[in-house]
């Protein structure tokens, strides 16, 4: 048996509308680059990362300057034109396009475009506790907060027991084959992990970092730009 290799698949393909800006919000700059050329770099400068794949919309016209501005990236990033109509659609479209490429033993790391704090150690952590888990897992934080339900008011029905609760972040880390037949016979699911879980599967939660947090509205922005200027 050959050693399995580690893929990066990112999802790139949504119009970010809860950002409300004029572009994706994967292509607003962040710290001088846009937020996916930070995440791409990031994979590209992984010398665990065989090679990244990037799935955007069949109608994206930002992928190739942003191709064109990374040099670098030409021989580490594949441009997959497939996107869907969910992240989920997306992430299995991506995955069908890379079958040539990639084997069932292979892990794959789904990565959000819009977490441009990833960074190196994140990546080797994750893969260090899975490496030759059976079943792999995801970067993630323990929620620190109290938790409400909320009724349709807006007014708290009951406290949720914070204790076991965890915030999913990205990459999630599956092996190729396992992790296209969860995303094929699930109906729909928000990551990775949840069609893994539909299989009666158990991810490994990981520690991953407040500064991997996911940018979805405008507010957002500033903060990232603190962590991405004040960090390596
Ligand atoms: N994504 C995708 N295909 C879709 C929807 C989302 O590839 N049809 C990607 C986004 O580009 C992003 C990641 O999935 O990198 C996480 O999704 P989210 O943060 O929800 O981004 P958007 O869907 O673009 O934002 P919004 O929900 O506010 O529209
Ligand atoms: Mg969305």
């Amino acid at each position: 048996m050959t050693t399995p290799r580690y893929f990066a698949l990112v999802p790139a393909a949504g119009v970010g509308a809860r950002m409300e800006s004029a572009s994706p919000k994967q292509y607003l700059p962040i710290a001088g680059k846009p937020m996916l050329r930070h995440v791409l770099d990031t994979f590209a400068a992984s010398d665990a990362i065989a090679h990244t794949f990037v799935v955007v919309s069949a109608s994206d016209g930002y992928i190739h300057e942003l191709m064109n501005e990374g040099m670098h990236l030409a021989n580490r990033v594949t441009v997959l034109s497939c996107g869907g109509a969910t992240r989920q659609q997306s992430v299995l479209n991506g995955l069908h396009e890379m079958r040539e490429q990639v084997g069932n033993e292979d892990w794959v790391l789904v990565h959000d475009a819009a977490r441009p704090g990833l960074t190196l150690q994140l990546i080797d952590a994750l893969i260090d506790v899975l490496r030759e888990d059976a079943v792999g897992g995801l970067l993630a934080l323990p929620v620190v907060d109290t938790m409400k339900r909320a009724d349709a008011d807006g007014r708290a029905l009951a406290t949720v027991a914070r204790d076991g609760l965890w915030a999913a972040q990205t990459p999630q880390m599956f092996r190729y084959g396992l992790l296209r037949q969860a995303l094929e016979q699930v109906d729909h699911c928000t990551d990775e992990a949840s069609a893994i879980e539909a299989l009666g599967l158990h991810p490994k939660l990981v520690a991953g970092s407040p500064r991997n947090f996911k940018i979805t509205l405008p507010q957002d922005v500033a903060l990232a730009e603190i962590y991405l200027k004040g960090f390596s």
